[in-house]
């Protein structure tokens, strides 16, 4: 039974042979009053994921009594779920039950401020007078990432809580900039959109919207699918064909976030809390609604060393930010890995914030960028590394010998004239131009070095005076 909830392997010819007792469908609505149940509860009680191909990930119709659907008594979903030991599940399905727990614990930690999940952060504190009390008090951040945002940007902020980075972010990127949160915990959400107002009104502009989503799947609006849901709950396997039919529907033509819409991407101790297997998911969505030149500045717990498996499957260690955790070099992989250039540490805090068995887990703030995909066009430029070491390499593979003339492309040109390069190269134009239209392929297999002539001319020949001021105008001039 549980092969037919993985996500490719259902389509619509299927359905006539789906065995009648297939009762696992009708735990998504509560049976006596008809009414679907919330996907906020469906999570929390671990019943479903939402992931990029499907809705139904693992849900718990093992542990279900089976029984024809027209002769059986109404079922209460929270009766079902209270009768399934908690711990036989963990050691079956320990993600599913961490990702329910994240799900419970930042329910309650909106309604109620959860010391354990503090981590000592400093924020700039003009910023931080205009955010009310409750918001700042319910702070389960462990980086700052807005010094990443500049002014009309467009941010948004993955796991956004109860509203704090965004409401900094808010005041960085002023009324002609916007800021989005997204989450997928309505009590996280509703704290967030209680203060928004308020703060709206201290700043003097509104430009920021919660929205109700995972950050593993941005294209699906959680809202959007709870209303048609509450129309069209889902009874049977058909009802789920349908469902999966409508996501695809809503991804299309409403997604919670448009491709290459957002200036930054922010984040603050949140991608620890997705489950391992949508994780490239995760990163892919961050690179696809990222503007092309856009950047990430996202904050996060890792550790120094691999998490047991048995820590991962503690979901207190999980939801409390720290059994989740990347390897700090498997997590600065995962931006290389899903596109992403001039990728960098920007913050590491050096004492861990709490050590398990041995393993510490630390803060550190990453900042990548996208931009680096596109044509290679010659355009007779160069770029100088200036040390201090002896070569660097950069994303694609190109190495930057110190003090040599390095021939590269138009676009890896402009990468390393700006951020996070810039200061680190002198950029050598051409003497003459090419024009972007006339520019011709970048050839890969060239000399690496750029001799001088080919960007001077090799009929060049002037001879100049000194530049600048004549030494008979400043007498200790050279
Ligand atoms: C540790 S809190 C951090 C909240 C906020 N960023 C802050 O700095 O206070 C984690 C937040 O991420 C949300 N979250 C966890 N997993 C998520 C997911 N897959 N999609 C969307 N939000 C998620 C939780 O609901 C919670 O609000």
């Amino acid at each position: 039974m549980t092969d037919l909830f993985d996500d490719g392997g259902l389509n619509e010819r299927m359905s006539p042979q789906f065995p009648q007792s297939y009762n696992h469908f009708r735990i998504l609505s509560n049976r006596r009053s008809g009414q679907p149940l919330s996907i906020a509860t469906l999570v929390e009680k671990g019943l479903i994921g939402v992931s990029r191909s499907g809705f139904l990930r693992q849900p718990v119709q093992s542990q279900l009594p089976v029984k024809q659907p027209k002769t059986e008594p109404a079922i209460e979903t929270t009766t079902q779920c209270k009768e399934i030991p908690a711990m036989s599940r963990t050691r079956e399905e320990p993600v599913e039950v961490a990702e329910a727990s994240v799900y419970r614990r930042y329910a309650a930690a909106a309604n109620q401020r959860e010391a354990a999940l503090c981590c000592p952060v400093e924020y700039p504190a003009d910023y931080l007078a205009v955010i009310p009390d409750e918001v700042i008090e319910r702070d389960y951040g462990c980086g700052d990432p807005t010094p990443y945002v500049k002014p009309g940007d467009t941010v948004l902020d993955l796991g956004s809580g109860g509203g704090k980075l965004c409401f900094i972010a808010a005041q960085v990127v002023g009324a002609s900039g916007r800021v989005i949160g997204v989450d997928c915990n309505r009590e996280m959400l509703a704290l967030a959109r209680k203060h928004a107002p308020t703060v709206a009104e201290r700043i003097g502009h509104a430009n920021v919207d919660f929205r109700y989503g995972m950050i593993q799947d941005l294209r699906l609006d959680l809202s959007l699918l709870e209303q048609e849901l509450a129309l069209q709950p889902v009874h049977n396997a058909e009802d789920y064909l349908r469902l999966r039919h409508l996501q695809d529907h809503l991804r299309q033509a409403h997604p919670l976030i448009e491709d290459d819409s957002v200036d930054c991407v922010v984040s603050n101790c949140v991608l620890n809390l997705v489950r391992q297997e949508d994780r490239h998911a995760l990163f892919a969505e961050l690179f696809r609604v990222l503007k092309r030149g856009g950047r990430a500045a996202i904050s996060d717990i890792v550790s120094d060393e691999t998490v047991t498996d048995e820590m991962k499957r503690d979901p207190e260690l999980w939801s409390g930010c720290l059994s989740g955790a990347y390897r700090e070099d498997e997590f600065v992989k995962a931006f290389a890995d899903a596109g992403f250039y001039g990728i960098e540490i920007a913050k590491r805090v050096k004492e861990p914030w709490q050590t398990i068995q041995g393993i510490e887990f630390r803060s550190v703030t990453i900042v990548a960028y996208k931009g680096k995909q596109g044509p290679c066009l010659e355009r007779n430029q160069a770029v100088i590394y200036r040390g201090p070491f002896k070569k660097v390499e950069d994303d694609d593979g190109h190495t930057y010998w110190r003090g040599e003339r390095m021939a590269v492309c138009d676009k890896t040109f402009g990468l390393l004239s700006r951020s996070p390069y810039a200061g680190l190269f002198d950029a050598v134009e051409p003497r003459v131009a090419i024009p972007l239209e006339a520019a011709s392929s970048f050839n890969c297999q060239r000399a690496k070095i750029r001799d001088p002539r080919e960007t001077k001319g090799h009929d060049y020949a002037a001879t100049t005076d000194p530049a600048g001021p004549t030494c008979q105008l400043d007498p200790d001039c050279c």
